[in-house]
Parts: structure tokens; sequence; C-alpha cells
């Protein structure tokens, strides 16, 4: 595995941990970090050992807060397009075809909480805080927010957050769907690999194809998605894991999946 200057990526047996680094900074993403979480993904991609992968920030009181502000001044719209525009992390975390899952450790705002939402599930401390304060700078959201988090929470609650740039806590963001589970603080880390552990002992390429199916249904009319479902589930039916499945569910013992 490479080594990489704003990340920390870990193996703890079938699932990767990156640790987004800059605790200084509480994690701010600047444009370096983005790179390099693309590259660190595209390396654990390739890697059959890794079925899941985890998504942090360093410390003890930030997830990520946000797009390094410190490199908005003096960039120009061009430029700033072109960052945008290129190979962006968000799409990245979420084209990814494993399971990611966001340990939010702190504060998660603007593309900490757009990168927060790239991911499949997310895991949130009690004293984590969410936000899209973009709009206290004079801009909006400009890496998923006003789509995905629309998408998850609806129109008027991510209208609120988006609008007013106020934060909430983790119980709201819970009760509001933007996160699966709450756990203490001191819980975050085990409670956050028990569901990775779960998840990696399931067939790869189930999870791979669920991943797909589920990511369809804000993508396409319901029509579409039922096809597409139809069409992942038999793709499925093609796959050793789904003979070793059903064997072992038959012959009462727990599954072996290699992802073939
Ligand atoms: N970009 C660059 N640096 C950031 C940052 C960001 N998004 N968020 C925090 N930092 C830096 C601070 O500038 C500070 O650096 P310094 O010690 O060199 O001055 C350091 O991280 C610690 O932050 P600080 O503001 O002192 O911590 P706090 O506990 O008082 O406040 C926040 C925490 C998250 C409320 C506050 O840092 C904040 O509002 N950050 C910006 C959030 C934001 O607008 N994100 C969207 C950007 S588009």
């Amino acid at each position: 595995m490479a080594s990489y200057e704003t990340l920390l990526v870990e193996r703890r047996e079938r699932v990767a941990v990156i640790t987004i680094n800059r605790p200084d900074k509480l994690n701010a993403l600047n444009i370096q970090t983005r790179q390099e979480g693309a590259a660190a993904l595209d390396e654990l991609r390739d890697d059959a050992e890794i079925r899941v992968v985890v998504i942090t920030g360093a410390g003890d009181k930030s997830f990520v807060a946000g797009a390094d502000i410190g490199e908005f001044e003096g960039r120009t719209a061009v430029t700033q397009r072109d960052v945008m525009t290129g190979r962006s992390l968000f799409t990245a975390v979420d084209g990814f075809p494993k399971p990611v899952i966001a340990m939010i450790n702190g504060f998660c705002l603007g593309g900490g909480c757009e990168l927060a939402i790239s991911c499949d599930l997310r895991v949130a401390s009690e004293r984590a805080r969410f936000g899209q304060p973009e709009i206290k700078l004079g801009i909006i959201p400009g890496g998923g927010g006003t789509q995905r988090l629309t998408r998850l929470v609806g129109e008027s609650k991510a209208m609120e957050m988006i609008l007013t740039g106020e934060m909430i806590d983790a119980q709201t963001a819970l009760t509001l769907g933007l996160v699966n589970r709450v756990v203490p603080h001191e819980e975050l880390e085990a409670r956050t690999m028990e569901m990775a552990n779960l998840i990696a002992g399931m067939s790869p390429v189930a999870l791979r194809l669920a991943k797909e199916a589920v990511k369809t249904a804000a993508r396409s009319t319901l029509d579409e998605g039922l096809r597409r479902e139809v069409d992942l589930f038999a793709i499925c039916f093609s796959s050793k894991d789904k003979d070793e499945g059903v064997r072992a569910f038959l012959e009462k013992r727990k599954p072996e999946f290699t992802g073939e």
C-alpha cells in the first residue's frame, strides 16, 4: 500500500480503515486529501482481502470540518470548477464496489457531511455535530450536499440545514435518518468495527450487487429500478457464493464466502 501524507490506511483483516489525518485543521479536506483519498480507494478496490472500508477522522474532535477554507482564498471560478469536476472523492466513495462506513467522531460539516452521506452507512458518536455551513461563507454545498442530503432526509430538512447553515446534534441526525446509529463516544470504534466485521462476513458479490441495486432506487423510476433489481438478483445466482450460502444453510453451518 502506498503511503500518504494526509491519510492513514490500516488493514484490520477484512476491513480497511482510512483515517483523514489533519487533526490540527479538524481534518478539513484540502486538494491533496481528496486526491489521496481517491487513490487509497483505488488500491483498496483491487485488494480482494478487503471487503469493507471504514472512513474516519483523526483526533477526538472532528470527523471532517469541511473543505479547507484556506484554499478558497484567491482561487478563481475556473480553477474551482476544475477542482470539483476532476476526480471527486465523494463520487469515488459513492461508486466504490464495496460497502463504505463513515465512523463519525465529531464535527461533520460541509464537505465532511457530504463525505459521510456519500458513504453507505454512518455510525456517529453522541458528540457528533452535522451541518452544511457553506451559506455562511457566501457559497453553497458543491460536493453533492444539495442532492444527496435532500434524497436522504427530504427537501424540508435539507433546505433548512443548507439555508441556515446551523448544526444539528447526533440524536437529531438519527431522527432524520441522516445516520444509522448513534453510540457512546468511547464505544464508537468498537461498535463501528462490529458492524463492519458483520458485513465483511457476507458474500462480496452479493454486497456489491446489493449496493448497486439500492443506489439505483434514487436514480431511476420504480419500473427501471425493479427491472435492474431482477437483473442483479439473477447475476447473484451465477456466483459460487450463492451455492455456498444455500449449501451452508441446508447443512446448518456458517458459510465461507470467497467472492466468486
Ligand atoms: N478549513 C480550514 N481550516 C479549518 C476548517 C476548515 N474547514 N475548520 C477548522 N479549521 C481550522 C481552524 O482554522 C483552526 O486552525 P488554527 O488553529 O490554525 O487557527 C483549527 O482548525 C481548529 O479550529 P477552531 O475553529 O479553532 O475550532 P473550534 O472548536 O473553535 O470550532 C468549528 C470548530 C468546526 C465550529 C470551526 O472550526 C468552523 O466553523 N470551521 C469551519 C466549518 C465550515 O464552514 N466548513 C465548511 C467549509 S465549505
